[in-house]
């Protein structure tokens, strides 16, 4: 669950897309965006990285992570409640387990099919 415990910058973790079962490393520090890149897939689109345009929603299922500020337009306080974040803005503390959801779903998944 979110935590204000300040990041732990003391090694990579491991993400799993639940969807596909494909896995990448975040290193210490690196938000979940910045570590998806690392698939390498180029329907992985990079937005604004600050929280601002919501083209990187995720919805963490399980793990630890902490979350920068976020535009409310994007994602609601509610959504935030049940692990649903912008993945530029979040860095994971532990192993995580996520779901891709709006924009980035359609582009993340028809490369998946594709590879
Ligand atoms: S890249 Fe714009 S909100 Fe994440």
């Amino acid at each position: 669950m979110e935590s204000s415990k300040p990041l732990a910058p003391t090694r990579a973790v491991a993400v799993s897309l639940v969807e596909t079962g494909e896995s990448f490393q975040c290193l210490a520090g690196e938000t979940l965006l910045q570590g998806m890149a690392r698939l390498g897939r180029k329907g992985i689109p990079v937005g604004c990285l600050n929280g601002g345009c919501g083209i990187c929603k995720v919805h963490i299922v399980s793990g630890e992570y902490e979350c920068g500020a976020m535009s409310r337009a994007h994602v609601a306080e509610e959504d935030i409640c049940h692990g649903v974040v912008l993945a530029c803005r979040a860095r994971p503390r532990s192993d995580v387990q996520l779901k891709v959801v709006g924009k980035m779903c359609g582009s993340v998944f028809r490369c998946a099919k594709q590879a």
